[in-house]
C-alpha cells in the first residue's frame, strides 16, 4: 500500500475499483455525506478523478444548507474529485451548470424522450417537471489557488414516495420509468462516461462548452428567491 492510497484503505470502503484511466471509484455502505467525506480524502491526498459513493447518507447536503434525504439503496449518492490546474473563481459556477448537463446526458440515455428532461439552474435536473437529481459543487482554495473541486450528485432512483413539504415536487426514475428504470450501477457508469467524454473540453473552455451545450437542452429559470425555504 503506498502512502498515496493509505487514506483510501483507512476510509472503510467496501469496494475500491479502477473504473477507467481517469476515474477510480470508492464505495461506502454508509456515510454522513459523500461530499464531506471526499473533502477529507482530498485533503489527505486523494487523486484527481476519485469518485466516492455510498449506499446511504445520514446527513446528505444540498445547496444553501438544505438536507438531501438519502435513504439506503434508493438513490445514487456520489461525489467526484477534480484537481483542475487552471480554473478561476469566476469560472467555478460553470462547473455546476456543466455537471447539470452531464446528469442530463446521463438520464437521457434511459429516458426515451429527452424533452421529458430539463436542467433547472443552478443545480437541479427535472424529469416530467419534477426534481429527479441535484448537484452540490464545493471548492477548496488556498491563497487564491484552487486546490480541488468536489462535484456531489444525487439522483433519485428507487423512491416510491417522498416526504411531505418538499420545496419542489420530486420524482424518481422508478416513478417516471417503471420497470425500465435503470439500476444504480448503470446510472453511475453513464455518469462517469459523460464526465470522461467531456471534462477535458470543458476545462479548456468552460464558458464556451456550457454555452454550446445549453442550446440543445431545455433550461428552466432559477427560482433563486425561494432558497430560504423548506428542506428538500
Ligand atoms: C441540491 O439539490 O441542493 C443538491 C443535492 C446534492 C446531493 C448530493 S448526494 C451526493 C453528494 N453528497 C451530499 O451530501 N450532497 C451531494
Amino acid at each position: 500500500m503506498s502512502s498515496q492510497t493509505r487514506h483510501l484503505e483507512e476510509a472503510g470502503l467496501t469496494r475500491l475499483w479502477r473504473w477507467s484511466e481517469r476515474f477510480t471509484v470508492g464505495w461506502l455502505a454508509q456515510v454522513d455525506s459523500t461530499n464531506t467525506a471526499l473533502k477529507a480524502l482530498a485533503q489527505a491526498g486523494a487523486p484527481d478523478g476519485f469518485c466516492l459513493g455510498a449506499d446511504e447518507q445520514t446527513a446528505g447536503r444540498g445547496q444553501y444548507g438544505r438536507t438531501w434525504h438519502s435513504p439506503a439503496g434508493e438513490g445514487l449518492y456520489c461525489s467526484l474529485l477534480f484537481r483542475p490546474p487552471c480554473l478561476t473563481s469566476d469560472q467555478l459556477h460553470h462547473v455546476t451548470t456543466f455537471a447539470g448537463l452531464m446528469v442530463h446526458d446521463t438520464l437521457a440515455r434511459f429516458v426515451g424522450t429527452p424533452a421529458r428532461l430539463a436542467v433547472k439552474e443552478p443545480n437541479d435536473v427535472f424529469l416530467d417537471r419534477r426534481k429527479v437529481a441535484g448537484i452540490l459543487v464545493e471548492a477548496d482554495w488556498q491563497g487564491g489557488v484552487l486546490r480541488f473541486v468536489i462535484v456531489g450528485i444525487g439522483v433519485n432512483i428507487g423512491q416510491v414516495s417522498f416526504q411531505e413539504g418538499l420545496r419542489q415536487p420530486a420524482t424518481s426514475l422508478h416513478l417516471a420509468l417503471g420497470e425500465a428504470a435503470p439500476p444504480r450501477e448503470a446510472v453511475l457508469d453513464a455518469l462517469l462516461n459523460a464526465f470522461q467524454d467531456h471534462w477535458d473540453a470543458f476545462l479548456a473552455d468552460p464558458a464556451g462548452v456550457v454555452a454550446v451545450r445549453r442550446q440543445d437542452i431545455c433550461f428552466l429559470p432559477s427560482t433563486f428567491h425561494d432558497r430560504q425555504e423548506r428542506p428538500y
